[in-house]
């Protein structure tokens, strides 16, 4: 007989912490950094300790797996889209992200994403370091990215959810006369007094 077991596949605990959410938001100190590393397909290969406590997760939990285990619904597709367009490239990004924690409770961050190279300027990896956010560029981003996921949303086929949504939030930029970096510097008030 077969036997349903605590250590499901990847797969499986990923969806299941996807739909999991308490609606509470939980806060890590202004001096802390959320750090993790992933493989080139985005596997997480360390988290430090900070990530761990924040996400409530124990290392053995996390490493091997995708990094999309702590992914919040709230976040749209584009912006992940983005991100690997970027990284891919060789190029840093920052971004504003709402992460899942293991309890369903949720946690804004200000990731810094950039891609590590060997001596021969291949790419091996990427890492993150996540800041506590603005509160301002918060309560600014929540809307933007509520209109992202609800074109998102509106179609059955993810891929062209995700096409149209970028165009929505290119348009914002091009309404805005900004970049997308510009965009997420102008949030930040802390960004912009390190500058
Ligand atoms: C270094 C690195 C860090 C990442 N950090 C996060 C993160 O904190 N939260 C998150 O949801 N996705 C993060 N991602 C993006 C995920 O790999 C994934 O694209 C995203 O969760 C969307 O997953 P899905 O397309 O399976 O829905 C990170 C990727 C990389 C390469």
């Amino acid at each position: 007989m077969r036997r349903q077991t605590a250590t499901a596949n990847p797969r499986a605990y990923t969806s299941m912490n996807r739909t999991h959410t308490t609606g509470r938001e939980v806060f890590f100190g202004d001096e802390e950094i959320i750090v993790s590393k992933t493989d080139t397909k985005g596997r997480i290969t360390y988290a430090n300790d900070v990530f761990l406590k924040v996400a409530g997760y124990r290392a053995s939990e996390v490493i091997g797996m995708p990094h999309s285990m702590i992914r919040h619904p709230d976040m749209p597709r584009c912006v992940f889209q983005l991100l690997w367009d970027t990284i891919q490239k060789g190029e840093e990004i920052f971004a504003y992200v709402v992460n899942s924690a293991k309890n369903g409770d949720h946690y804004w961050v200000l990731a810094h994403v950039t891609p590590t190279f060997d001596t021969d300027g291949k790419i091996i990896g990427y890492h993150s370091n996540r800041r506590v956010p603005d509160r301002e560029a918060i309560d600014a981003i929540t809307p933007i990215y509520a209109q992202l996921r609800a074109v998102e949303e509106r179609y059955a086929s993810k891929k062209e959810g995700i096409v149209a949504a970028t165009d929505v939030l290119l348009a914002l930029l091009k309404k805005g006369g900004v970049s997308y970096g510009e965009f997420v510097f102008s949030l930040g008030k802390k960004m912009a007094e390190a500058s």
